[in-house]
């Protein structure tokens, strides 16, 4: 059984996680739109990515016996910049996911509930992984600079990445 707090905490997780899936999508879009298809793609499967984040905690939650409840999903920015200034708010909205990951562990450590400890884990984790990926990406464009040959490598490059075997071997496990 969840306690209120670790429950109200992770359905807003949960809306948290919605809301980034909402807003990958939202730049796939935009890079669909420039026919950048690499970057599109790479966003697509970000979207994705959030989604089963989204769906661990939301059978987590039925796995303890709780009552998962769904908020509004507030819409994201439609237009940008530029492909550098999409990579660079994706990177800033990943810092922020893992300060919100980061509170809802200690929560869980002061409630001492264990088994949302564990289960946080994985999320801390995935946030080291979620912000090296971006990293590296804004670094590579920060070296591009306004370079069009090189962001066509970059699109490229994107264009190859494939879904994240941990994040889909997760999904529902919780
Ligand atoms: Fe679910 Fe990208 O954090």
């Amino acid at each position: 059984m969840l306690t209120d707090r670790i429950q109200d905490a992770i359905n807003r997780q949960i809306n948290n996680e919605l809301y980034s899936a909402h807003l990958y999508l939202s730049m796939s879009a935009y890079f669909e739109a420039l026919d950048l298809n690499g970057f599109a793609h790479w966003m697509r499967l970000q979207f994705e990515e959030e989604t089963a984040h989204a769906m661990k905690l939301f059978d987590y939650v039925n796995d303890r016996d709780g009552r998962v409840v769904l908020h509004a999903i507030d819409q994201p920015p439609i237009e940008f910049e530029s492909p550098h200034s999409v990579m660079r708010s994706a990177l800033e909205h990943e810092r922020l996911i893992t300060s919100m990951i980061n509170d809802l562990y200690a929560l869980a450590v002061a409630e001492r509930d264990y088994p949302s400890h564990v289960l946080l884990e994985w999320f801390v984790s995935e946030q080291v992984e979620e912000e090296k990926a971006l990293n590296e990406i804004v670094a590579h464009m920060d070296l591009i600079g306004n370079d069009g040959t090189g962001l066509l490598i970059m699109d490229q490059r994107l264009g190859d990445r494939t879904a994240d075997a941990d994040a889909e071997a997760g999904e529902g496990e919780a």
